[in-house]
């Protein structure tokens, strides 16, 4: 643990997440748990910089943490925690809003799109979001930052600040690196086959959900839209359906692309569906189970989120009394 190199990363718990999510980030952060000293945060105080229904957020959060377990994600590998139990983050981030500019944070592209989505409610928290993304990082001296692409502009914000700090004052922040994962970059929609599979697909039959149960796994991939002719074969240019269910039983059947090929040849579309579709509620099904009971453990969770913040506030609170005195607080 002791000289492992410090990776930092948080989900809001607010998406529905698909099973592009999954591959793309859930399952990467289990390789990434036996290689580094991870840290891996519940941002809800991000999610509230959209409004939110609390009775619903609260009942995200513990979802989110029960899916992490269940998935894989080992409280005892990695500090698990809810970045509202650890008040360095608001702290530092204060002192961060201080090293960032008005200018930049209009410009930046999330801002720009949530403005436009949430017209009636473009607070302060929706501008300065980039800036306590910032401060979540820097607090743990994170090398590593696995994020989706299009975090990729808020990871070059969060450089810039911890630059711009370490020049006026001292060396006192790590500049972190992202790590950029194509989250569900290659499992596309059902319904069309040429999107990426999204939470907000507007044909909620192509996008399939970690909550979703069997009957409805198997009933999208049924209905699942395929190409003309009658042979599977990967072929992304001329044949995108069946590309696409070949990348995603390939992900969820542990076999590559091309033994799948071979498995399915002369199998006809109907029932090759059916086996994509039975490959991932078999891996799925299985986590969702372990998710409801976890979940049903309230004592076991409200144990893990509080030895996470306990070991999460121990090293930002070393970090933020850095910054408090290189900012010249007064410190008794
Ligand atoms: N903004 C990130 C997202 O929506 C979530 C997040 C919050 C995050 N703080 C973070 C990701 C710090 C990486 C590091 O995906």
């Amino acid at each position: 643990m002791e000289n492992r190199k410090i990776l930092y990363s948080a989900i809001q718990p607010t998406n529905n997440l698909t099973i592009g999510n999954y591959i793309g980030a859930i399952k990467n952060w289990l390789d990434l748990q036996e290689q580094y000293d991870c840290y891996f945060a519940i941002a809800n105080m991000h999610a509230i910089t959209v409004r939110q229904n609390p009775a619903e957020l609260r009942q995200r959060t513990l979802a989110l943490l029960a899916l992490y377990i269940a998935c894989g994600i080992d409280p005892e590998k990695c500090v698990l925690y809810l970045q509202s139990h650890v008040s360095a983050h608001a702290e530092l981030c204060w002192v961060l809003n201080t090293f960032t500019y008005v200018g930049e944070m209009e410009r930046m592209t999330q801002f720009k799109d949530k403005s436009l989505r949430h017209a009636d409610n473009i607070n302060m928290g929706l501008m300065d979001y980039p800036v306590l993304m910032a401060a979540d990082i820097l607090l743990y001296g994170a090398e590593y930052v696995p994020v989706g692409e299009d975090q990729r502009q808020h990871l070059e914000i969060a450089r810039d600040i911890a630059q711009r700090f370490n020049n006026a004052l001292s060396p006192t922040f790590t500049v972190p690196e992202g790590l950029y994962m194509k989250v569900g970059a290659k499992i596309n929609d059902l319904q069309d086959p040429s999107k990426k599979m999204s939470k907000s697909a507007e044909n909620p039959n192509g996008s399939v959900f970690l909550t979703d149960d069997k009957d409805t796994i198997i009933r999208k991939f049924k209905r699942a839209v395929t190409d003309s002719g009658s042979e599977i074969r990967y072929d992304p240019q001329n044949k995108p359906g069946i590309s696409n269910l070949l990348a995603i039983y390939s992900a969820f059947g542990g076999k590559t692309v091309e033994e799948a090929e071979r498995y399915f040849a002369g199998t006809g579309y109907g029932d090759f569906k059916l086996a994509v579709g039975e490959a991932v509620a078999d891996r799925i099904c299985p986590v969702q189970a372990e998710q409801a009971r976890i979940l049903a453990d309230r004592e076991y969770l409200d144990g893990v989120l509080k030895s996470g913040a306990e070991r999460a506030a121990r090293k930002a609170g070393k970090t933020l009394s850095k910054v408090y005195k290189k900012i010249g607080f007064y410190q008794i």
